[in-house]
């Protein structure tokens, strides 16, 4: 029986274009799962939207002198295009603007605020007299009270990855004008968050089969205790309060941002016409997953957690598969200080499928990894190229000419010894790509293909070809019935040239449709001629060095 699996990804702030270190974090994994799903025949829904609210957008506006909405216009179209020529393969990619987002959130707001999960109350806040404004989240930096890192914001420490109030700050100081702020008295809505403390401790002690790394992370929040977090602000950019008297006040952007999981889910079921299709993903026995960088991770296992319990009647997380962070030739990316490769510019002169393939190979699934310009090259070439390409390239070629264009008639020995060692790869990696190991899955897939460039080493069918005709056509149905299997591998990775071979191998239709199989192909189907999948890349040449910081 098809299984609903909800497939929930992280909403990225449009203020500024996708770069890599996203795309490994969470987008590429949750893409590549969802098209897994799909593939072995769930009914997968995928959803994410561009994150407009919060000071990341109005600080960059500030900055341009622009207003918020004409950034987030113009990074959301910006998102979808980067999606469409990257092959994240959304169900709905929305956005947290929305008149169904703030519906959703107001409604949530008031179910909370009657359960007495929200409270107001009066807090200190940091305040720049000179600016004569409140400075909430990122208008404040300064020493992070955990780690001593300076640099860090009201809202987190990017350092330690704590959560922070902005006036446990250390030597604030005003992100606009550097003065140090006083501190003022201002009303707020408080997520009573010790309220869920016991319920959350229980349900994170039954989450074994998490990341160590997420699960360790969570145990930890919940060990230095949960106290109320005030989840409205002194801004006029974001979710209006649905409460009489906060008119200039509005939703804190992680309290709402959040909830988009919902209202995209809701926004999608109204698309299709049928308004309660979302409740199929979102109770019972169904699996929701969150693709998430680790910086994100308190949001997801606490908060998120807390609010949905105060929901009541939707599934809490099944996974949430924080990924570690990708350094860019071993620095910390910095989008400030543009030491990062950007989508945009990055597709502009390479194929998707190779970077999807460097990102996955290279996932910081259990720690941080490197994303270094040599190795994105030398793993294209030696093997994409080299070691997968290359085998269907020659297997193709071969076939084409010596077998009259047509996929051969052959006696099946060689295909049933190659159809055994395929179905044990297709078992392992559906496990592994059903448990979110990505890139152990990709490594036995790519084991595959080099046992296919041993076949076809030892065979040799351009010396067979010589003496043993029907030995010959053996061989190649045997490598035809591999590249087949790797083909259905290699898919929620490399879906580009994944449906590219599907073409070349005979194909009229979507690969999709063919499910996690190894299938022989039908003798005397005709071949296209063939075209190879990857190209080689110039080390000297080809460069895309991200403009470094000074
Ligand atoms: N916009 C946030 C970020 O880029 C992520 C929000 S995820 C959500 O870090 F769940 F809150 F939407
Ligand atoms: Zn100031």
């Amino acid at each position: 029986m098809a299984e609903k699996v909800l497939v929930c990804v992280a909403w990225p702030y449009a203020n500024g274009s996708l770069h890599v270190g996203q795309i490994a974090g969470a987008y590429l994994p949750g893409d590549i799962f969802a098209r897994f799903q799909r593939l072995i025949g769930n009914d997968v829904l995928m959803v994410s939207g561009s994150d407009e609210h919060g000071t990341p957008i109005t600080v960059r506006a500030e900055q341009e002198g622009r207003p918020p909405k004409e950034i987030t216009d113009h990074f959301h179209e910006e998102f979808l295009e980067s999606w469409r020529q990257l092959g994240i393969s959304f169900d709905l990619f929305t956005r947290t603007g929305t008149d169904n987002h703030r519906e959703v959130v107001h409604q949530l707001f008031l179910k909370m605020y009657a359960e007495g999960y929200l409270t107001v109350s009066t807090m200190e806040a940091p305040y720049c007299a000179f600016d004569a404004r409140f400075l909430p989240d990122r208008y404040v930096e300064g020493v992070c009270p955990h780690c001593g890192f300076d640099g860090a914001r009201g809202d987190q420490c990017d350092n330690c990855g704590r959560p922070l109030n902005a006036i446990e700050l250390v030597k604030p100081r005003c992100r606009f004008c550097g003065r140090p702020p006083e501190i003022r008295e201002t009303r707020h809505f408080f997520l009573q968050l010790p309220k869920f403390e016991a319920a959350l401790k229980e349900w994170v002690a039954r989450q074994l089969h998490w990341r160590p790394t997420v699960l360790n992370a969570t145990r930890s929040f919940l060990d230095q205790g949960l106290l109320p977090r005030p989840i409205t602000r002194d801004i006029d950019w974001g979710v209006t309060i649905p409460v009489d008297g906060f008119e200039d006040k509005r939703i804190y952007v992680w309290f709402e941002a959040c909830t988009g999981y919902l209202s995209a889910s809701i926004e999608w079921a109204k698309l299709q016409g049928q308004p309660d299709l979302w409740k199929d993903w979102w109770t019972g026995e169904n699996h929701t997953y969150y693709f998430i960088g680790k910086d994100n991770t308190f949001f997801h296992t606490i908060i998120w957690p807390a609010m949905l319990m105060g929901h009541e009647d939707v599934n809490l997380p099944f996974d949430v598969p924080a990924n570690e962070y990708l350094t860019l030739e071993n620095a910390k990316v910095s989008t400030s200080r543009n030491w990062a490769i950007w989508v945009p510019e990055f597709l502009k002169r390479y194929d998707p499928d190779p970077l999807r393939y460097m990102l996955a190979a290279n996932m910081p699934e259990t720690r941080d990894a490197d994303f270094t310009w040599e190795e994105f090259i030398r793993r294209n070439n030696e093997e994409l190229v080299a070691t997968w390409g290359n085998l269907v390239h020659r297997t193709l070629t071969f076939a084409v000419r010596n077998f009259d264009g047509k996929v051969p008639t052959a006696a099946t020995d060689v295909s049933e010894l190659v159809e055994e060692r395929a179905g044990q790869t297709l078992a392992t990696v559906r496990e592994l790509l059903g448990g979110c190991h990505f890139k152990e899955a990709l490594r036995e897939t790519m084991a595959l293909a080099q046992y296919g460039n041993r076949l076809l080493d030892e065979r040799a069918p351009w010396r067979q070809i010589r003496e043993d005709r029907e030995a010959t056509a053996a061989t190649i149905y045997g490598l035809l019935t591999l590249i087949n299997a790797l083909k259905v591998l290699t898919y929620a990775f490399l879906p580009f040239s994944a449906q590219k071979l599907h073409g070349l191998l005979g194909y009229q239709d979507e690969l999709l449709g063919h499910g996690w199989v190894v299938e022989r192909l039908v003798a005397g189907t005709p071949l296209p001629t063939p075209l190879p999948l990857f190209a080689k890349l110039d080390p000297a040449a080809e460069s895309l060095a991200p403009t470094a910081a000074e």
